[in-house]
């Protein structure tokens, strides 16, 4: 997740590291590798999309980013063959060659690339991603950096994509310092291509009488079509990773070009990839965040929108705020309406773990400091961040306060001090804890503790932000992982009454922000970890698969649900209520308690091909005679693997 890893720098450079670890890389460059652009698919099914070592001499496909630089192929260094691209006369450190890929690569498809990097003298190298969006405002992450002692660094499969909102995308190298930089062996490729197990319980499924299983992506993870199969099997809940937050949808030029001192303009392109998958997939979504001292950019605080500009009265801070807020929901209204937005963050780590505010200032100064307290003094900014929310959200949508070490005995307190005070006023519907957490802290009896904690509130809770970091990625260690997750789940089930999500930060290990420490479910491969077996061990998956056809904006939603109470496979008997195979007395006696129990729409939820003896799709009296007729008669054999499909039309 990208910028996460600008937000907790150390975690994101191990993670990359990692990641390109993990990555099979199949080329090597030998001496005389001449320049080429597109090969053929190698075994593991990628393609080099572009590749160079340099020997032809031609580097015309780098440029400088300070149009100062000279770019030269030279003899003076080589990693392998006798040529290397040098790069001098920097005159900043961000100075250096840059390669663009919008007209190579395509959008929403996943590369690798790979390079060896050397400078002068002791040097930290970035390999890095420049992209600007669709409101013309320039992005950079970092994807790599390695440190260079004069020696060749190397930057060895590392993963990106690009949406399709984006232009001039490039990868460029800088580093500490002016130095001259060299470079080798450049190559960017299609990235690997794996299946998700199909065979494999679906987590949403196993967990349906529970709670909705969520993750997290951003637009970059989304891009395999892996990825994509991997959520839809297994997640019935997304979390947009950073597309929703502040700084994402704050569009800074428009702001500040209308000349509003207390208008946020809001602009949805960054978030567009992941909320047309949600759409067109179904798939409901957790907005997360409104109001956070992070990944909001100080400008938001100043006055005139502007970077320099003084930090405005709270008065002011109040109106933008609410202008946030209400332009925010707007805008998904209009762009996103069939989009179940059934629970939205807040507020997000407002309190330090001793149970105090954050420390007022920008996050210029340091990453820790809240622009909202210094602005208001205090943490008096929470309420009316849950007012406005209150009034502008969509009446489904349930309203969350979001924490991490929420276990910790000073912060669970201040939370849910904080909880019924706003529960009181009608303003808050949940609390969410993030649980990032480690094999063996906290243990599960004080996470426990906290749940309980939470629960007593008589408020919602959603486990938002699900991963268990393990150093030891040994067999052993992924096995006490396992026992670990095993252990939060079933506390999870325990409170399963309090409890309506868990969400995982994440898919699979090596995009995770803590990928160092192989925090979540799915190998990189997506291989199901033995974290995944133990939480879906001898628990019976409830079958509810959904497919959904054609969704825009405007039109009509057709779902097909097959919905049963247990797993009863394609042979279903109907008449077979409780799926022991017979057909019998108790299929009758349960048939008739869900007839009278049930409310007509429950009844037609636990529809399928067992109860629904006489096909018309709903679950009625007339299911019982022939259910007695077929005790009498026994089943036919013709009668098996009848589906009962049922369409429901959603606007
Ligand atoms: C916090 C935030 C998330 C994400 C993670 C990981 O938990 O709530 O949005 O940024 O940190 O960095």
């Amino acid at each position: 997740m990208k910028k996460e890893i600008r937000k907790r720098v150390a975690a994101g450079v191990l993670s990359a590291v990692m990641l390109c670890a993990a990555v099979p890389v199949t080329t090597a460059f030998t001496a005389g590798t001449a320049t080429s652009v597109v090969s053929a698919a190698e075994d593991d099914g990628t393609t080099q999309i572009y590749g160079t070592g340099f020997e032809d001499g031609d580097v015309s496909a780098f440029t400088g980013r300070g149009g100062v630089e000279t770019i030269t192929a030279t003899t003076e260094q080589a990693y392998s063959g006798s040529y290397s691209m040098c790069v001098k006369d920097r005159a900043k450190n961000w100075n250096g060659p840059q390669f663009l890929l919008d007209d190579k690569c395509e959008a929403g498809v996943q590369y690798t690339v790979s390079a060896v990097a050397k400078t002068e003298w002791y040097n930290s190298i970035k390999l890095s991603m420049e992209y600007t969006d669709a409101s013309g405002e320039r992005h950079y992450s970092n994807l790599q950096a390695q440190t260079s002692n004069g020696d060749w660094a190397t930057f060895s499969g590392i993963k990106f994509s690009f949406s399709e909102d984006v232009s001039k995308v490039y990868l460029y190298f800088e580093c500490n310092d002016t130095a001259t930089m060299y470079i080798d062996d450049f190559e960017v490729r299609t990235a690997p291509v794996y299946q998700i197990q199909k065979d494999i319980p679906s987590l949403k499924d196993v967990y349906a009488n529970d709670f909705k299983i969520g993750t997290a992506v951003t637009t970059e993870e989304l891009a395999p079509q892996s990825t994509k199969d991997l959520i839809a099997k297994h997640f019935n809940s997304i979390t947009l990773g950073n597309e929703l937050k502040p700084e994402s949808i704050l569009d800074k030029s428009a702001t500040q070009a209308s000349g509003s001192e207390t208008e946020p303009v809001i602009n949805l392109a960054s978030a567009r990839t992941i909320l047309n998958y949600c759409r067109d997939n179904n798939i409901p979504v957790r907005g997360h965040v409104l109001v956070w001292h992070s990944q909001t950019p100080d400008w938001f605080f100043k006055e005139g929108f502007q970077d320099s500009g003084d930090w405005v009265s709270k008065d002011i801070m109040l109106q933008r705020m609410e202008n946030y807020i209400k332009n925010v929901f707007a805008a998904l209204e209009e762009e996103y309406p069939t989009v179940d937005f059934y629970a939205w963050d807040v507020v997000n780590e407002a309190w330090l773990d001793n149970g105090s505010p954050r420390t007022g200032g920008g996050q210029s100064e340091n990453a820790n400091y809240s622009g909202w307290v210094k602005v208001f003094g205090d943490n008096s900014f929470i309420e009316p961040a849950f007012e406005y929310a209150r009034k502008y959200a969509p009446k489904n949508t349930k309203l969350y306060y979001n924490d991490f070490n929420e276990y910790m005995p000073q912060k669970t307190d201040a939370i849910c001090k904080m909880a019924l005070e706003l529960k009181e006023k009608g303003l808050i519907d949940g609390i969410g804890m993030q649980s990032h957490l480690d094999v063996g802290f906290p243990t599960v009896s004080a996470y426990k503790k906290a749940l309980a904690k939470f629960a007593e509130t008589g408020l919602d809770i959603q486990v938002t932000e699900l991963d268990i970091t393990t150093s030891d990625t040994s067999e052993a260690g992924f096995e006490k992982q396992a026992e670990m997750y095993k252990g939060i789940m079933d506390a999870c089930v325990e409170y399963a009454d309090s409890i309506s999500a868990v969400v995982f930060w994440g898919t699979t290990d090596d995009k995770s922000w803590r990928a160092a420490k192989s925090p979540l479910l799915f190998n990189e491969d997506y291989t199901a970890k033995p974290a995944f077996y133990s939480i879906v061990e001898g628990k019976e998956p409830v079958v509810t698969t959904t497919s959904t056809s054609a969704t825009t904006s405007e039109t009509t939603t057709e779902t097909t649900t097959v919905t049963t109470g247990t797993t009863p496979g394609d042979d279903v008997i109907r008449g077979d209520v409780n799926h022991d195979g017979m057909l019998n007395g108790f299929d009758l006696a349960l048939m008739r308690q869900y007839l009278l129990n049930a409310s007509a729409d429950d009844r037609n939820l636990i529809l399928d091909s067992s109860v629904d003896m006489n096909a018309d799709n709903e679950f009625n009296i007339q299911n019982q005679i022939p259910i007695i007729c077929g005790c009498v008669q026994q089943i036919l054999p013709h009668q098996r693997q009848v589906k009962a499909v049922q369409h429901t039309v959603v606007v």
